[in-house]
């Protein structure tokens, strides 16, 4: 099979494209054939290295996480899917191996749902990540409800826009920090857009005069530092790219109890993954390159196996 990999930590440039042999089926993993797999900040950071003090690498590193893809084959012990079957993933494995960049991947059983049907497959792909960690922020870290004003920082981003899609459906008012060329992005998804940086509380005032009950960071950058001044007594306050006194710092975890929520929320036409653009898996380099661009379009980046480019 074709699929990328790398032999030493790098940037975009130890990306090699080629034949890669095809992974095992154990028996609780079923073999997905790759229609999609987005690309993650994440990815990105662990090919530089940035998880060796916390986790095992064993090179060659196939990268990537996010998957939508069709069920090419079962193991002896799975019964939940067949062959044939349209699925998503979040892979996440403890040590960097096997990922997502590659035409086949192995994924355990548990780490599985069903795509949402009405979802592309670029689309389906850019859910896992980005939706588990957005839901365990706003859902089950700071149980966003009606009655809460929240901030989400990075509501442009792939996470943050997820993450203001979930707070606006449980009735909350949300403002949504982003660049300026991303305002009307964050208005189309339901919050009061504001600009990132230095003055960031006095517009935050401008629509919530009392301050916000509730702030999501998914931006990272030390804006939440300038944020918290917003905070009411009593805010909660969560981020995923930063942390602090006060601050529960949420990590994605696979948990397909959420995942089932997620795509019962897309098939509702409550939740929609934004694909900026996507690639041929072979332009992995290019398309890892693309996501560190600030200019670019709101949304994920996706790799797509060559044949349907
Ligand atoms: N803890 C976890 O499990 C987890 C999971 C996923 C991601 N993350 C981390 O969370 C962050 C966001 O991930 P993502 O996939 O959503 O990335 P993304 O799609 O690139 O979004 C980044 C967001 O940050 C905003 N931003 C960029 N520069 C900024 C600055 N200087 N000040 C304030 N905001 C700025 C962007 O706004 P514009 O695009 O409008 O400029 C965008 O809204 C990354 O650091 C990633 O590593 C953590």
């Amino acid at each position: 099979m074709k699929g990328v990999s790398y032999k030493r930590f790098g940037g975009s440039e130890v990306l090699e494209y080629g034949e890669l042999p095809e992974p095992k089926l154990s028996q609780n993993a079923v073999i997905v054939r790759m229609m999609a797999a987005a690309i993650n900040p994440a990815d990105v950071a662990l090919q530089a290295g940035f998880g060796e003090s916390f986790m095992e690498t064993w090179f060659p590193v196939v990268p990537g996480w996010d998957l939508a893809g069709i069920v090419e084959r079962v193991g002896a012990g799975v019964i939940e899917f067949q062959p044939g079957d349209e699925v998503i993933a979040y892979t996440h494995q403890e040590i960097l191996h096997s990922g997502t960049y590659a035409e086949l991947v192995s994924v355990p059983v548990e780490r599985l749902w069903r795509k949402p049907r009405n979802a592309s497959w670029g689309e389906a792909a850019g859910l896992p990540l980005a939706g588990l960690t957005a839901y365990r922020s706003v859902v089950d870290t700071l149980r966003v409800s009606d009655a809460d004003v929240v901030l989400v920082l990075g509501a442009s981003g792939a996470v943050g826009s997820l993450a203001t899609q979930l707070a606006v459906g449980s009735g909350a008012t949300v403002i949504g920090s982003a660049s300026v060329s991303h305002q009307n992005y964050v208005t189309s998804i339901g919050a009061l857009p504001i600009q990132y940086g230095d003055d960031v509380a006095e517009q935050v005032r401008k629509h919530a005069p009392a301050g916000v009950t509730a702030i999501v960071d998914c931006a990272g950058h030390g804006s939440l530092a300038t944020a918290m001044a917003v905070a009411i007594p009593g805010a909660r306050v969560c981020s995923i790219a930063d942390g602090g006194p006060g601050v529960t710092t949420v990590f994605a975890r696979p948990d397909t109890r959420i995942l089932a929520r997620l795509v019962d929320l897309v098939e509702a036409g409550s939740l929609n993954v934004k694909v900026a653009v996507s690639f041929a898996l072979a332009d992995a380099a290019i398309a890892q390159d693309a996501l560190k661009e600030r200019s670019r379009q709101p949304g994920k980046i996706v790799l797509v196996p060559d044949i349907t480019r």
